[in-house]
């Protein structure tokens, strides 16, 4: 085979059948097959689509293309939850001692953050002494006890989907559904959990600006997981603005404790006990997404899900008392409140500003090797439709670099707009895909 005639064949606009495909896939991944014919293929895709058949083929090869997990020695049945990205997404914090607390074994291989979204790991460690540099028996061990663990990416996790993600990267070529779904199926696959739950985030500080195809990306990756033989759902959560009020590490870490301890900002409790309580449907630990919830609520209600948090942090290494006394965690030297200068409803918060305001503030990489500052971000306390008087508080900037603070606030300035009639909330869970 050549593949000469594998994007020829593409480029004519013809479907590509399973062994050109695994083809393209095994010689990209190990080199044979050079970065400029991978790309000529990604924008024959681009412009020509793939179909179902093709999309599996390609989520298939790549999930193979490397390591895969094996959590057979984890009873029970593994939910793994994955969000498409977006700006202060704490949940992951919450939902994951929410459902270990249901009983439901949460094996979490996360990432840490580049550009305005944040990573898992980055958050946690703000947090003194915890790692997630543990062996893979340690971090059986601990989901098997604790039923919660976070470990960090294996190198070796669907190779072909990192090399060819960072070429789509900077070829144009990353914004086709199915290129989308099939790369982010082929990792979640191979991580090796027996079901999915997908939190598919729509606008402006999302991959997905635009319900209609947030729906496409849902449906795809939702087929792509059945067929697979892991039971998949898409929840469609609103990204026109942060979620919760904190955008940065420690900022965050410390909001997740506040909703763990019951409190917090309404929206971030809203939507983890929704995808809590879907993680716990698809774990068969409730028959209704009723009860599901019914349970988490409790476990919220009760502290079973901060205990839970608390044994989980201890088991990597973590300090507890800055979960007791979360001004303990990383601080930042300045702070600096962003003013509103008008009268009016908000009408819009660009949240992908907002993410790269608190970038600028040093809570992001720029790029993969610079390092961050824990205790940098926004807290941005207004959401849509909140009525605001010139002069109130709409965020808080925290720096530990003072030069920072002009322009953050400027940006944070600039992603707002006004109306002078009453603006409706937005709503937060947009749709499901099962
Ligand atoms: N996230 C991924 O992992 N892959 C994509 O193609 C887009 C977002
Ligand atoms: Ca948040």
């Amino acid at each position: 085979m050549r593949m000469y005639d594998v994007i020829y064949k593409k480029r004519q606009g013809m479907v590509l059948n399973k062994e050109e495909i695994e083809f393209f896939v095994t010689g990209y991944t190990n080199g044979t097959i050079p970065d400029y014919q991978a790309s000529a293929l990604m924008m024959a895709i681009y412009f020509n689509k793939m179909s179902k058949e093709e999309t599996f083929y390609l989520t298939d090869a790549m999930m193979r293309s490397g390591d895969q997990i094996d959590l057979s020695q984890i009873e029970g049945i593994k939910v793994d939850k994955h969000s498409t990205g977006g700006v202060g997404d704490t949940t992951t914090l919450i939902v994951g001692p929410l459902v270990a607390a249901c009983g439901v074994p949460v094996a979490k291989m996360s990432g840490r953050g580049l550009g305005h979204t944040g990573g898992t790991i980055d958050k946690l460690e703000s947090i003194k002494g915890f790692h997630v540099e543990i062996s893979n028996e340690e971090f059986l061990r601990n989901v098997n006890q604790i039923k919660l663990a976070v470990i960090g990416q294996s190198g070796d996790l669907a190779p072909a989907d990192k090399k060819l993600y960072a070429l789509r990267d900077v070829t144009a070529t990353v914004d086709n559904i199915s290129l989308i779904a099939s790369s982010i199926m082929s990792k979640k696959l191979a991580a090796g959990a027996n079901a999915i739950l997908l939190d598919v985030k729509v606008g402006s500080g999302a991959f997905m600006k635009d319900f209609d195809s947030a729906v496409s990306l849902a449906m795809e990756m939702v087929e792509i997981g059945k067929a697979m033989g892991r039971e998949t759902i898409a929840v469609l959560t609103d990204m026109d603005q942060p979620l919760g009020y904190a955008v940065g590490n420690s900022l965050e870490v410390q909001e997740a404790i506040e909703v763990l301890n019951n409190r917090g900002p309404e929206d971030l409790r809203t939507l983890c006990v929704k995808l809590a309580s879907y993680m716990v449907l698809l774990a068969k630990k409730a028959n209704t997404l009723a009860e599901a919830e019914a349970t988490v609520i409790e476990m919220l209600d009760s502290g079973a899900a901060l205990k839970k948090f608390k044994a989980f942090i201890q088991a990597q290494g973590g300090d507890l008392t800055a979960i007791d006394h979360p001004q303990q965690l990383p601080k930042a030297r300045y702070k600096r409140n962003v003013v509103a200068s008008v009268n009016g409803y908000i009408q819009s918060i660009k949240a992908d500003d907002i993410g790269v305001a608190a970038l600028s503030l040093g809570a992001g990489r720029e790029t993969k090797d610079s390092t961050i500052d824990l205790a940098a971000g926004v807290m941005m306390y207004k959401k849509v439709g909140d009525l605001i008087k010139r002069g109130d508080v709409i965020a808080e900037l925290h720096a530990n670099n003072e030069s920072k603070l002009d322009v953050a606030n400027t940006t944070i300035t600039n992603a707002i707009t006004y109306s002078d009639r009453k603006v409706e909330k937005l709503k937060l869970i947009k749709a499901v895909v099962t």
